[in-house]
């Protein structure tokens, strides 16, 4: 790969800004990058204490870097404030928020969501260098901007370097559909998401019988990530690149979804990926219809922004045993891992939740996961 002048003297440097360099040079050597190029932006995930560990946090500490574009940050492994309400140890406690010094040391800001298209909404055609899967289909498929499906660490090494390897979807010729995935039921897009994933390659072309909400293409966006090596998808008179090429000849048509998931609910959680406003506002009309307080426990998430915006309405939930949590989620929190069957409406959840909470799940729309809460039988 060409490495400039300056690129070079990093990586001569033998510090934690040359780590960072040869982790985007091997990177880009692996992908047949011909260069770098400037990003607009990085997101980090994996920052919880519950992924990095022990092993993570001391790498972390001897980094000593700075960031040198707008970064932010995925959820860490409990709310920062209700950490205790969570279930969680004060060890852990201290652990995350020593994860998340450093990140604010190097210049992150502590948007602790996946979700941070809310926070900094990235431009058409901006490159960026952002890991978390569900945020990386969406600002590629729903905001037309240019990410790779980034490890942590390598999005930590673009935030630092300020730059990525110029392959993959950076690439206009690279962004093309290669399967026509044409939706014949009025299925949840969630759900749809969850099946493609696992029966497609590549980046799918969806033709919905409907137009989809800005929180329908979020969640079949983080479904298809989940379950499927998904980085981007397209969906027909919606999203902004769809025109840009040719149909293909490959076709999906999905009749159906056939889930099999069968549990008594102990935990009903909703918001993965983070609630937005509108998904609250919804959760709230709904919640009015019920009598008094609900009968299981209900946890729903949201970023810390949202959640500020949306005092009232949280402040309602809550006066309806609702426990609203920010900066954490159901799967990146050990706090699920007390409860034995958890009630979702979301593909990434339903994949892994079981795999990395070790919990069973079931699945409800949003509607009959609000009715599962309220009504125990
Ligand atoms: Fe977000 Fe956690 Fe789901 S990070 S996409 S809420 S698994």
């Amino acid at each position: 790969m060409f490495l400039t002048k300056e690129e070079e003297k990093i990586l001569e440097r033998g510090d934690g800004f040359s780590k960072c360099m040869e982790i985007l040079v091997a990177l880009g050597e692996i992908f047949g990058a011909e260069r770098l190029i400037p990003i607009k932006s990085a997101h980090i995930s994996g920052i919880s204490y519950q992924n990095i560990g022990d092993e993570g946090l001391e790498w972390l500490k001897g980094l000593k870097v700075k960031f040198a574009v707008k970064t932010t940050v995925n959820p860490a492994g409990m709310d920062l404030e209700k950490w205790r309400e969570m279930g969680i140890d004060e060890n852990f406690f201290t652990k995350q928020m020593e994860i998340l010094k450093i990140f604010e040391k190097m210049g992150a800001e502590l948007t602790l969501t996946c979700t941070p298209y809310y926070v900094n909404r990235p431009k058409f055609g901006d490159h960026l260098a952002w890991s978390e899967s569900s945020a990386v289909a969406y600002v590629n498929s729903v905001l037309g901007a240019r990410t790779n499906r980034e490890s942590g660490i390598s999005a930590l090494a673009s935030a630092v370097i300020g730059k990525t390897p110029y392959y993959g979807l950076h690439v206009k010729e690279n962004r093309v559909p290669n399967v026509l995935v044409n939706v014949k039921c009025e299925c949840d897009p969630a759900i749809v998401g969850y099946k493609v994933g696992y029966e497609v390659d590549g980046i799918p072309i969806f033709k919905f019988k409907r137009k989809l909400s800005d929180d329908e293409l979020k969640a079949l966006g983080a479904s298809l990530a989940s379950t499927g090596n998904v980085a981007m998808f397209h969906v027909i008179e919606q999203t902004p690149e769809w025109r840009d090429f040719e149909l293909p000849s490959e076709k999906v048509v999905i009749e159906e979804v056939d889930l099999k998931f069968d549990c008594e609910p102990d935990l009903i959680a909703l918001g993965c990926p983070h609630l937005s406003k509108e998904e609250l506002l919804q959760i709230y009309e709904f919640v009015k219809r019920f009598e008094g307080k609900v009968k299981r426990e209900f946890w729903i998430f949201t970023s810390r922004k949202i959640y500020n915006e949306m005092e009232d309405v949280v402040n309602y939930l809550k006066r309806k045993g609702i426990r609203v949590f920010r900066d954490t989620c159901m799967v990146v929190s050990p706090a699920t891992e007390k409860f034995e069957c958890v009630m979702v409406n979301s593909g990434k959840a339903l994949t892994y939740l079981p795999k990395l909470r070790r919990v069973n799940v079931c699945y409800g729309n949003l509607k009959e996961c609000i009715k599962s809460a309220f009504c125990s039988e």
